[in-house]
Formats: C-alpha cells, sequence, structure tokens
C-alpha cells in the first residue's frame, strides 16, 4: 500500500466520496428456496453499449450477494423511484425476508421487479472482479424495461433526495411574501370582477424562471377544474411578455436563451418581435386554439409538479412551442369571434416595476372582439385601481 493510500482515514474517504451524489438500485434475484432476496446499492453504473454491459460493486462481506451469486446465473437491477425511500429502508436495513413487507412480481427472466420502480434490467453474470474490499460485478443486460415516468431516488452525503429540473427556482421567503402581500391587497379586487364577468380572475407573479398563480378567484358556475391557485407557467418564448426585463423576472436575452440553440433565426425574431409588441400594446393575450382546455390543463399540472422528470419538462416545452402562433395575436379583431385562453394586463409598482400579471381565463367559447375588448378595459381599470392600492401600502421591510 502506498504512502498516499495508508493516509487517507476512512472518514475522510467516506465525506468526501459522499459528495458525489448517486442514484439508488436493488440487486433482486431468487434464492435457493426460491425466495425474493436483495440488496441496495448506489454503486450500479452502465458500463458499455456494444455489447450491453452494466455493473454494481458488492462488499466482499455481503451475504446477500453470496446468496444471489450461489443461486443463479441471474439478477436483476430494480432502480428506485424518488418516492420509494420507504421500501430502501426496509431492504438496506439487517434482517430476513424483508420481501414479504415489499410487493412486487416477476421479470421475463424471472427475477423480482419491485413495484413502482423507475426501470428494471435482467443481466447474467459476465464477471465478477475483485475490486479492493469490494468485488466489480459485470452484468450482461438480457432483457429491459421502463416501468414509471417518475424521478429516481437520489443519495447523498448519507441523505435521501429527489432530483429537481434546473430551472425549478423556488421563490425565497422574500419573494414568496411580497407576493402573498400583494395578492391579499388586490384579493376584493380580483373577486369583484370575476363575480362581475362570471370568470376566472388572477394575479400571476413572476418568479426565478416560472410565473406562479399566486391568487385566483373564480366565479364561473361551468368551470369544475382544479384552482389554478400555486400552478406555474415556464417564462419561455413565447409565454410571460409582461414580465420580461423586470424584477423577478428574467432579461430579454436570459428568454430567448431558453429557446435553446437550436431554434431557428425566423423563431427567435418571432419572439422578439411579440415581446416589444406586448411591451408596446401594454396587455397580453393567447388564443386557445385546437388544444382542448383540459389538454392544457394537464400539461401545466405536469409542469407545476417539482417531481417532474427533464423528459416531461422537454416534451412541455416542445408542445408549448407548436403553439407559438396562438400567444401573442398582434390584433384581437372587434369584428371576429374569438376563442380565448386569457387577457392579461400588467400591475406595477410604484417604481414602474412589473410586480403582477392581473389576469382573466375560463373564457366563454366564440367570444365577440367587441366583449373582448370591453373585459380588456375592465382589466386595465382593475389593474389601476390594484396599482393604487399598492402604492397606499407601507413600505415593509423583509429580511
Ligand atoms: C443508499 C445505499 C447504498 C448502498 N450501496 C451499497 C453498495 O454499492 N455495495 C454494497 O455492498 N452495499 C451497499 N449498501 C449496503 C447494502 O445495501 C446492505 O446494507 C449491505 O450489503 C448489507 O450486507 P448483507 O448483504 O450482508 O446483509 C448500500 C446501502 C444504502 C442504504
Amino acid at each position: 500500500m502506498s504512502q498516499t493510500e495508508q493516509s487517507i482515514a476512512n472518514d475522510r474517504f467516506r465525506s468526501v466520496l459522499g459528495s458525489y451524489p448517486t442514484g439508488v438500485a436493488v440487486v433482486t434475484g431468487l434464492d435457493q428456496q426460491g425466495e425474493a432476496i436483495g440488496m441496495v446499492v448506489g454503486t450500479f453504473t452502465s458500463v458499455s453499449m456494444n455489447p450491453p454491459l452494466v455493473a454494481f460493486l458488492p462488499m466482499k462481506t455481503s451475504r446477500t450477494f453470496q446468496n444471489l451469486r450461489e443461486a443463479s446465473d441471474k439478477f436483476s437491477i430494480n432502480i428506485l423511484a424518488a418516492d420509494q425511500e420507504g421500501i430502501c429502508r426496509t431492504l438496506a436495513s439487517p434482517g430476513e425476508r424483508k420481501f414479504d413487507a415489499v410487493d412486487w412480481h416477476l421479470s421475463p427472466a424471472g427475477n423480482p421487479i419491485i413495484n413502482g420502480v423507475v426501470a428494471w434490467i435482467d443481466c447474467e453474470y459476465a464477471n465478477v472482479l475483485e475490486g479492493g474490499d469490494h468485488f466489480i460485478v459485470l452484468g450482461s443486460v438480457k432483457d429491459m424495461g421502463l416501468e414509471r415516468d417518475t424521478t429516481p431516488l437520489l443519495f447523498f452525503q448519507r441523505g435521501y433526495g429527489s432530483f429537481s429540473t434546473g430551472p425549478m427556482v423556488l421563490a425565497s421567503e422574500r419573494e414568496t411574501l411580497q407576493c402573498a402581500r400583494l395578492a391579499e391587497v388586490a384579493r376584493n379586487e380580483i373577486e369583484s370582477l370575476a363575480n362581475e364577468l362570471q370568470m376566472e380572475c388572477s394575479l400571476v407573479a413572476p418568479v426565478g424562471n416560472d410565473a406562479v398563480y399566486v391568487a385566483v378567484a373564480n366565479h364561473n358556475p361551468e368551470n369544475d377544474n382544479p384552482s389554478h391557485l400555486g400552478v406555474r407557467v415556464p417564462l419561455t418564448p413565447p409565454l410571460g411578455t409582461l414580465f420580461i426585463g423586470h424584477e423577478n423576472a428574467l432579461s430579454e436575452d436570459e428568454w430567448i436563451a431558453r429557446l435553446g440553440n437550436k431554434a431557428s433565426p425566423d423563431t427567435v425574431a418571432k419572439a422578439r418581435s411579440k415581446l416589444s409588441s406586448v411591451q408596446a400594446r401594454g396587455w397580453s393575450a393567447s388564443l386557445l386554439g385546437n388544444l382542448s382546455a383540459d389538454q392544457l390543463e394537464q400539461a401545466v399540472t405536469m409542469y407545476s409538479n417539482p417531481q417532474r422528470t427533464p423528459e416531461q419538462e422537454r416534451h412541455f416545452l416542445s408542445s408549448v412551442s407548436t403553439m407559438f402562433d396562438l400567444h401573442e395575436p398582434d390584433e384581437l379583431d372587434i369584428n371576429e369571434k374569438h376563442d380565448m385562453l386569457h387577457l392579461s394586463v400588467p400591475v406595477r409598482k410604484p417604481n414602474g416595476e412589473v410586480a403582477l400579471a392581473l389576469r382573466l381565463s375560463e373564457f366563454p367559447s366564440q367570444l365577440s372582439g367587441e366583449i373582448v375588448h370591453s373585459y380588456l378595459q375592465k382589466l386595465q381599470k382593475t389593474a389601476v385601481t390594484i396599482e393604487h392600492l399598492i402604492a397606499a401600502q407601507p413600505e415593509q421591510s423583509v429580511h
């Protein structure tokens, strides 16, 4: 053993390597009596695509690994989901017949698959190498499947956690309090507008990379959708135009960058032109198009779930881009009928920064342009009232 190896204390080794996060998998199989057995590993990794190989590293002293290996030439890797921490703890603790406490079924090769895992991989032993106090087990992949479209369980610094996509910026305490305060100030105004128009009237606030519904009043007797309160919409072109360049939101360039580097110059130009026309006219609108309100509802509910996967997020953002032309139409012809998704106006703080968007949604279908314009005037009037109420609030410092 070299000088350096000797001088690394176990605690230091654990704490430095514990700073690298891993997923959590369970290696499963049947023992010689045909009972399901398995061990929790953080060392599962993919190795090679051609030929398909994976690996995990059991301690040489592991009895479970010994039992697995003696009983069979095959095993299955189960990738645990974020909500399976309890199962992980059960299986990682010492004891017999631990699978009695877990629901599972058999894989095509006859290995246990724990119900609700993200994915499973049936393997045969390709090689078992030595690696210090561990074995390095190479598994030859025979079959595999995705079981559940959800985020995986993660392990980091000896604690469990879950994955959240990068742009999900949580509001700081200061931002949350600010939003709650503004929503409270405007509560009566949005209630009375929703009542007058028999529609949904809400306040939406920019929080990092998203816009969040912070207050919702709904008096549409036909609406049985769940409340939008707390729902998030990404500030991604063409969404979020009222907030771009203002406090707590993205700059114009950051907003454009969210289109990704594959966006065509034409798309970028369209996004910039929609933004400047919204800023010039002072209102934002979107049409419903071919999407049903239910489809939209499902999409935003999915995006608002902090456990959304990157794949689900990409799917959402690409469906937003197919609706590009429905957002910020140049005009809403007074003589035509419109299927509106929302109509929104900015609510400014005394310093001119846009603090909130005041939004009407859940419109009746085929609304005449004349009515839409009259609703816009009512929205603008209510926004001015809310701006006066905000200006009349004593300055409150939040630390
Ligand atoms: C998150 C997590 C990751 C683990 N990773 C490994 C691993 O990669 N290799 C290993 O041998 N044990 C690992 N363990 C420990 C085993 O799950 C198990 O507790 C240990 O092998 C028990 O030994 P036994 O098989 O003799 O009962 C891990 C435990 C936890 C909770």
